[in-house]
């Protein structure tokens, strides 16, 4: 049975309708964000409540208000005088053949206003079981049980974003929406796990200790662990599929360019080190680091500025810290990239943990040099396919997680790097970007505005705010629901995977959800593992 809430008396197209809530309706169960229906003759009209307001229709009702012990004209002014308005957003309607469109028209006058049914929610987002296993659970709508779906072929089809401030569960959700991309072979991930959080387990915040199972714990034939650590990831309980080591020669002038601002590097500097790869081409880094007490003379021979060389030689040499460079070997070697690729080849997924080395440093650089060498490779593998046309040469889609996006996509780094031609050239070779971020304000607007599908958590800075609004029609009206999110858990979903825009509570990562992805071992079994360690 329908609810209804109320009736359409005014509004546009581009400003939203108002309805006056009916005035039986419980005034409180009605929050910005929640989904509803409006019933026009040919079409129903799926909307988001963005506002609410009280109104009077005669001021000097405001001066004399009823006491608490008159019910009797409280009740009566409610059926006349005094009454509740909300402003919609119509975000999408549908024609009796469920057809869904962009709105174009509106509704009559009084049209009725309901509470979105199961049935809407169902037919808008689509089905889980649906045989295309495009569709995934991936949280409900506010006060709903419904699943709200996300189309995962859509997803992998751009670049996408998921925002908030910390603590909202930005990391939970894209670990949902990971596992759902595993389960339903819809992309294979790189994950550049900087905290630990997406591989063996992770830590839950709550007055317990407790942890929940990571996607290798999850889905352990499917995924694997690159890392930096080895140490580490076995001191949590489990061991490193690959261990990560390096070369010097593998570390190009681009892949410190992002690293600029974390080193304070001057220009000069940048310009230096391409005078040293010009003559030293991929030895590069190992000659200049071996010019500690030479570096005058050096840079001379390069003609380069000798203080820019200084200034270069000093904040670079925090990379021979780093235990996972190893000098060159020579003859026959796999490099770190291409066991890689052969796992990516047989559609396994990698996280690459940094286990202890969580410098900002050591990330930027680290997620440079293997993103670079990955996307060429796949820039190959795309002109091979484009060559052959062959279906079995067709790259398989590639989407890489990077958290703290804005370090590798600020308006400075965005123009050098690889991250921001990623973004850039869309999907043209088959990869694609998963950013997550707290900080959507610094990340470069013209990349925000190629992201796909955004899903968006609390944010607090109005510049957070407007930035991830960027582009996006009638941003005012999402920014009041925005405004109103809870500081957990709940996120409002827009652009290219969803039909619409809607509010959600994210879907629970617990028991029930590593059930539903065919994983049976139980959380207390995993934290009685981890306590034997300990
Ligand atoms: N879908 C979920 N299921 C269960 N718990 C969740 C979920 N989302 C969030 N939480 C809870 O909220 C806490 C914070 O979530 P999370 O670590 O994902 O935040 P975050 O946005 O990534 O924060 P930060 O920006 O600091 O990394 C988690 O530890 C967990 O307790
Ligand atoms: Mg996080």
């Amino acid at each position: 049975m329908k609810k209804i809430l109320g009736n359409v008396v005014s509004g546009s197209l581009t400003d939203g309708f108002i309805i006056r809530i009916h005035p039986n309706t419980h005034l409180e169960d009605i929050k910005t964000g929640k989904f509803v229906s409006i019933v026009g003759k040919q079409y129903t009209f799926f909307s988001l409540i963005t506002d609410l307001k009280l109104e009077v229709t005669h001021p000097d009702i405001l001066l004399f208000p009823p006491t608490p012990h008159e019910k009797l004209l409280s009740n009566l002014l409610k059926q006349r005088d005094i009454y509740v308005t909300a402003t919609l957003k119509p975000m999408l309607m549908l024609n009796k053949e469920n057809t869904p469109s962009p709105v174009k028209t509106i509704p009559p006058h009084f049209a009725h206003v309901y509470e979105a049914t199961q049935k809407d929610v169902a037919l808008i987002f689509g089905d889980e079981s649906d045989q295309s296993k495009r569709y995934f659970n991936i949280g409900h709508p506010l006060d709903m049980n419904t699943p709200v779906c996300i189309n995962l072929e859509k997803l992998t089809e751009r670049s996408n974003g998921i925002f908030g401030k910390t603590g909202t569960g930005k990391t939970f959700l894209t670990r949902l929406i990971l596992a759902g991309l595993i389960k339903n072979e819809k992309a294979v991930n790189l994950i550049f796990d900087m905290h630990s959080e997406y591989g063996l387990q992770a830590r839950k915040e709550g007055n317990q200790q407790s942890f929940v199972k990571g996607l290798k714990t999850l889905f352990p034939s499917r995924v694997t662990i690159f890392s930096l650590d080895p140490a580490s990831t076995r001191r949590r309980g489990g061991c490193a599929d690959v261990d990560i080591i390096l070369t010097y020669q593998e570390v190009h002038v681009e892949d410190i360019l992002s690293l600029q601002d974390e080193l304070n590097l001057h220009t000069t500097a940048i310009e230096s080190a391409y005078l040293i790869a010009a003559q030293y081409k991929k030895d590069w880094l190992q000659v200049l680091l071996t010019q500690g007490d030479n570096l005058k003379d050096f840079a001379q021979s390069i003609r380069a500025h000798p203080e820019s060389i200084a200034a270069l030689y000093r904040q670079i040499k925090r990379i021979e810290r780093l235990p996972f460079f190893k000098p060159k070997t020579t003859g026959a070697y796999t490099t770190v990239i291409d066991q890689m690729m052969e796992y990516i080849d047989k559609d396994i997924n990698i996280i690459i943990e940094f286990g202890n080395f969580t410098s900002t440093f050591t990330y930027l650089l680290i997620a440079n040099i293997i993103t670079r060498r990955i996307h060429s490779e796949y820039v190959t593998k795309t002109e091979k396919f484009l060559g052959s046309q062959k279906k079995e040469d067709e790259p398989k889609k590639l989407m890489i997680t990077i958290e703290e996006a804005h370090k590798f996509l600020n308006p400075q780094a965005a123009r050098q790097t690889i991250f921001g031609v990623i973004a850039r050239e869309m999907r043209k070779y088959y990869v694609s970007l998963l950013v997550v971020d707290q900080r959507p304000s610094g990340i470069d607007q013209e990349i925000i505005s190629q992201i796909g599908t955004k899903i968006v958590a609390q944010l607090n800075d109005e510049k957070d705010i407007q930035a991830v609004l960027t582009g996006i029609n009638n941003a005012s009206s999402l920014r009041s629901i925005l405004a109103s999110l809870d500081s957990k858990k709940q996120v409002l979903l827009l652009g290219h995977a969803m039909t619409m825009p809607v509010v959600i509570q994210t879907r629970e990562y617990d028991e029930k959800f590593y059930h539903a992805m065919g994983n049976t071992v139980t959380t207390k079994q995993i934290n009685e593992f981890i306590e034997e360690l300990f």
